[in-house]
């Protein structure tokens, strides 16, 4: 057994970082106070290889692994969380999934544009009535002769009205439950395609959330995704990388609130002496360290794993669950030492905190994590 990354891996960690210094750290504190979408970021991170990382040589993606691509979403998240989800929603729940289940035909002719950035991918899974019980999808889907006909609600969709292309999830056939939901690739210039206005959020501010309505819309035949009736194991299947890349998030965001108390215990001076020499302080960045450190070990395996194929949801179902607890508990301790200066927006902190809690909500809630996990022990 070996835990060290191997040179390459160093290296695509280094230059994730230094780009996340370089390119979004400069910008973040006033996307997240404007809550504008970071284009100029989307096209940089194009420009780095980034977007399209795991997809094939063959389309113009990068060819790497899961592994990696955590990695590189870990240092963006460090820095920038609303940045990193756009990147991984449209890597690892768009871009991929049609990878894995499209035809020759469907790759050619979407996955050039995503692998490079010209098209921005999306997912649409989430309805009012269809948030952890995905499988209760009112979106439907009727076939007419070489199309299909697209009617539904869906919310919260990430670069909602920002994207190009779209995942949809739709009932073909209500009476056969989750085997009645087949999935479409739809481009968002369709008839009877429109968008709500982004959602106004506590975190990940950058990255906007809106509805996507589908009124009548036609689609052809040749955008269905899989067999009709494939559309649950696909999302399912989708949600698996996903999950390891939110989980990949609330690393990145929880190690950012580690440095920074880390930085802050030291200079900051009470009681006669920097406040890292008080044992109350040091405690909590010991526990900080501790349990980011098993998060990382937890998710890196959930990762690895997956690129050795085969399914692994309780691995990974593990690791975002333990990575988003770790997030949402030590960035509210990372405020905590940083007293009223934690609570104010100068200091980043108070944005790490309400950028993880959505990590233990979006792609799974923690509660549909335990339970993918104790189903697969009572199995
Ligand atoms: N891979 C492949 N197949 C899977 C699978 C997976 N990970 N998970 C389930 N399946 C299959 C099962 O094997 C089963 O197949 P068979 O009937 O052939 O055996 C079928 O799917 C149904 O599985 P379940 O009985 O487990 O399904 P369920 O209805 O009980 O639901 C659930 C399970 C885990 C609660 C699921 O509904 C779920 O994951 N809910 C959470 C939804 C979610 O994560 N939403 C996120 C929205 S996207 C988002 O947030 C993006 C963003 O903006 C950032």
């Amino acid at each position: 057994m070996d835990f060290r990354l191997t040179e390459e891996q160093q290296m695509i960690r280094r230059t994730a970082r230094e780009f996340a210094e370089r390119e979004l750290a400069p910008v973040a504190i006033e996307l997240d106070k404007t809550g504008e979408f970071p284009w100029d970021n989307w096209h940089k991170m194009a420009k780095q290889g980034f977007v399209g990382m795991t997809l094939s040589p063959e389309y113009g993606g990068g060819g790497a692994g899961l592994l990696e691509f955590t990695l590189v979403l870990e240092e963006l998240s460090r820095v920038c969380a609303s940045t990193a989800v756009i990147l991984e929603v449209h890597n690892s729940l768009h871009a991929e999934t049609i990878e894995h289940f499209g035809t020759p035909e469907q790759k050619q002719k979407w996955l050039p544009d995503l692998a490079t950035g010209k098209k921005l991918g999306a997912f649409a899974l989430t309805e009012p009535n269809a948030g952890s019980d995905s499988a209760a999808q009112q979106s439907t889907a009727v076939l007419k002769g070489d199309h299909y006909v697209l009617n539904g609600l869906k919310c919260f969709i990430t670069s909602g009205s920002k994207a190009d292309l779209y995942l949809v999830m739709a009932m073909t056939d209500k009476s056969k439950g989750n085997k009645g939901i087949t999935a479409f690739v739809v481009e968002k210039d369709r008839k009877g395609v429109s968008f709500g206005l982004p959602e106004d959020k506590m975190g990940i501010r950058a990255s906007i959330q809106t509805d996507l309505i589908l009124e009548d819309v036609e689609v052809p035949v040749e955008n269905r995704l899989g067999a009709e009736g494939d559309g649950f194991k696909i999302a399912m299947t989708a949600l698996d990388s996903g999950r390891i890349g939110i989980g990949a998030q609330a690393l990145g965001i929880a190690q950012a609130a580690l440095d920074a108390s880390v930085a802050y215990a030291k200079q900051r001076v009470q009681f006669g002496k920097p406040i890292a020499e008080l044992q109350a302080i040091q405690w909590k960045l010991a526990e900080m360290a501790t349990d980011i450190d098993a998060a990382r070990l937890l998710l890196y395996r959930a990762a690895w794993l997956r690129d050795q194929g085969g399914r692994v949801s309780k691995e990974i179902a593990m690791a975002k669950l333990f990575c988003a607890q770790v997030a949402m508990r030590h960035t509210v301790e990372a405020v905590q030492i940083h007293g009223g200066n934690g609570y104010m927006r100068e200091y980043k902190v108070e944005r790490y905190m309400r950028d993880a809690k959505i990590t233990q909500i979006y792609e799974g809630t923690s509660e549909v994590m335990k339970l993918i996990i104790a189903s697969s022990l009572l199995r």
